[in-house]
This record gives C-alpha cells, structure tokens and sequence, in this order.
C-alpha cells in the first residue's frame, strides 16, 4: 500500500485555500492509502510566535483534521515536535543539499526580500519539510500549488543520497494536485494567494468562519465590470477564482456553471456561492467544536505520535546506519 504525507502548519486557522487545495486530497487518499498527517509546528517558528496561542493553534489545526473528515482510526495524525526524528533527518538533508538551490525557492526570495536579517530557518525550511516527507518512505505528497517547488527539492536530494550510495536510502516522493483548487486566490486580490496572515479578513473564509462572515466575504469579493460568468483565468481572475470555489465544493464543472448562470449578473452567482460554501463549510465548524474539547482529540495525537515514532525512528536508523552514524 502507498504511503501518502501531508502537514499543515499551525499559524493561525485554516482558510478555504487549504482546504481545497490540501485538506480535501488528505481525506479522499485515505481510501487508498496509508495515511500519515502531521502538524507542522517547528515550522511555524521560522517567524516569531506567541507561546500559548502556538499551543492552541496546534489543537487547532488537529481538530480540524479530524473535522474535515480525516479519522484517526485509520490514518495517522500527530504533531511534528513530539517526534524528535524530524529535526535530527533535516541536519542530515543539510549537509546534503546546496546553498544555491535554497537561495532559488521562491518562497524564500518572497519573505526574505534580499534582506540580511532575514531568518536562517526561512532559508532552510524546506529542508525540514523535505524530512518530514523523507522520514516517512511517503509515495505521495497532497498539496497546494505552492508547495511545488520545495517537493521537487525533495525528490532532487532524496535522488542524490540514493546515487551517492547506490542504494534506495530514501523513498522519491511525489507531489499530489488538485485539478481545481490548487492555488485559491485571495478574495480582495485574485492576482495574489489567498492566505492566512493577510491583513483583510475579507481576503479568505476561514473554516471557522459563521455564516455571516462568509455571506459578506463572498458578497464583497473582487470580480469586474464584465458582467458575465465565464471562466477566464487572465481577462476575469477574480470570476474564475470564485468559480473555482464553487466547482470544487459543488463538484460541477466550469461549463455547467457558466451555463447556469448564462445571461445572469454577478448577483445571483455570489448569492448562491454563499450558500454553497455555508453547507460546505458549517458542518465542519460544528464537528470542529465538538472535537476541540474533546478526549477523542488527545487520544488520537497520543496514538498518532506512537505510530508516526516507530515509522520515524525505523528509517532514521537506516539512514544513520548508511552514513555512519551513531543509532543505538
Ligand atoms: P501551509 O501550512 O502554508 O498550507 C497547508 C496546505 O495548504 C495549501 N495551500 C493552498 N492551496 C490552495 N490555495 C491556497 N491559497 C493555499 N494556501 C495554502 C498548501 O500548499 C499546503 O498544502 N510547507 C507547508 C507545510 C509542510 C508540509 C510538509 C507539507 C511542512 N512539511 C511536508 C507537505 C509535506 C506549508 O507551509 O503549508
């Protein structure tokens, strides 16, 4: 059976972008695969966080794992701090990776801006991630489009430790996509990704958003003065942007959707996006709810960094053991 790996990191609630483009993937492929889903929380310190709301935020993300549909009966769901194998892998990827292919990460480039005082661990973050996917032989990695660049950063070290030892030291991961849903837009700008730590709240729709919120996030959204639903990425980026919502919480396609509303304005469209992302989204706030307090959610991250512990250790010790390492 395939092993699939994903995370999250806990920097604040997640919005529609991460449910579509990733959490929606993380469900599904539990069906087909072994599944092993992670709060990334020692990523969520490449910049400054507060203490006790990091805390809350991991329960956070891990409820909302569990409320989106993800059961930890059959996948694996833990935090990435309680299992020390991660940082310990991510050295090793260090001294395997090369200054010049980290300096090409657009995400880097985008938060550091040339800067010298830019942190050391957002240049180096992508080899935590790379670890935290190598650790575990993962086959295949659900996420957004942005995350692209750094899986492919991946597979490229994971390839040259393999050819170094002419071996398979490391499982070559690959990344999963959604068709649509990959990269969601902001709602006030759909020329920039929607994202959690934007300053207008208007710009995403949090999963824990209320109805109302979403009514006037929806309402309030960019479109154009074109005045037809049509799904045109360059010319209509903000129309395609909320068709884009509404085919992957819908599961109709572009077509049926521009035949809906031929000859109709934006009006009707938002109208009824607005009620297809309250039923999307209102039953996993109310599940959300129940689990956060629950027993059920400290029960399943105890379990989850048991089992996600002895996948980690096990390929740890086979890594340490190829390099010469001391694992006892
Ligand atoms: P993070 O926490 O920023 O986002 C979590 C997931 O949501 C996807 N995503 C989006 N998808 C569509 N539209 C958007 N606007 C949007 N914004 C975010 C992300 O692509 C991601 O899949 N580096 C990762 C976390 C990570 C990870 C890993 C992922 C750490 N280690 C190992 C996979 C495997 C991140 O910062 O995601």
């Amino acid at each position: 059976m395939k092993r699939v790996f994903s995370g999250v990191q806990p920097t604040g609630n997640l919005h529609i972008g991460n449910y579509l483009g990733a959490l929606k993937q993380f469900v599904e492929l539990q069906d087909e695969a072994e599944c092993v889903y992670c709060v990334v929380d020692m990523h969520s310190i490449t910049l400054p966080q507060d203490p006790k709301e990091l805390r809350s935020h991991i329960l956070d993300i891990a409820a909302l794992y569990m409320a989106v549909g993800i059961d930890p009966k059959r996948s694996t769901i833990f935090v990435q701090s309680e299992v020390s194998q991660h940082a310990e892998l991510s050295w090793v990827l260090t001294c395997n990776s090369y200054t010049g292919e980290l300096s090409r990460m657009t995400q880097f480039k985008d938060k550091a801006k040339g800067k010298e005082s830019a942190p050391t661990g957002i240049f180096s973050y992508p080899l935590l991630m790379a670890a935290d996917i190598l650790l575990y032989d993962s086959d295949i990695v659900p996420v957004g489009n942005d995350q692209k660049q750094h899986i492919e950063l991946t597979r490229d070290i994971a390839i040259r430790v393999n050819n170094r030892f002419d071996k398979k030291v490391f499982v070559v991961p690959e990344g999963r996509f959604m068709k649509e849903g990959a990269r969601i837009m902001a709602l006030d700008d759909p020329t920039s990704k929607m994202s959690k730590s934007a300053e207008n709240p208007h710009s995403r729709i949090s999963l824990l958003d209320d109805d109302s919120k979403i009514k006037k996030s929806i309402m309030k959204a960019t479109t154009d003065s074109l005045a037809r639903v049509h799904y045109d990425v360059e010319n209509q980026p903000g129309v395609a942007n909320l068709m884009t919502i509404y085919s992957v919480f819908s599961g109709k396609s572009m077509e049926e959707i521009e035949k809906l509303y031929e000859g109709k304005g934006y009006g009707d469209f938002k109208k009824d996006l607005v009620e297809i992302s309250i039923d999307g989204i209102r039953p996993i706030r109310e599940r959300f709810n129940e689990i956060r307090r629950s027993q059920e959610l400290i029960t399943a991250l105890d379990e989850g960094r048991e089992k996600a512990s002895v996948i980690a250790e096990r390929t740890l010790k086979r890594v340490f053991d190829t390099f010469g390492l001391g694992r006892k």
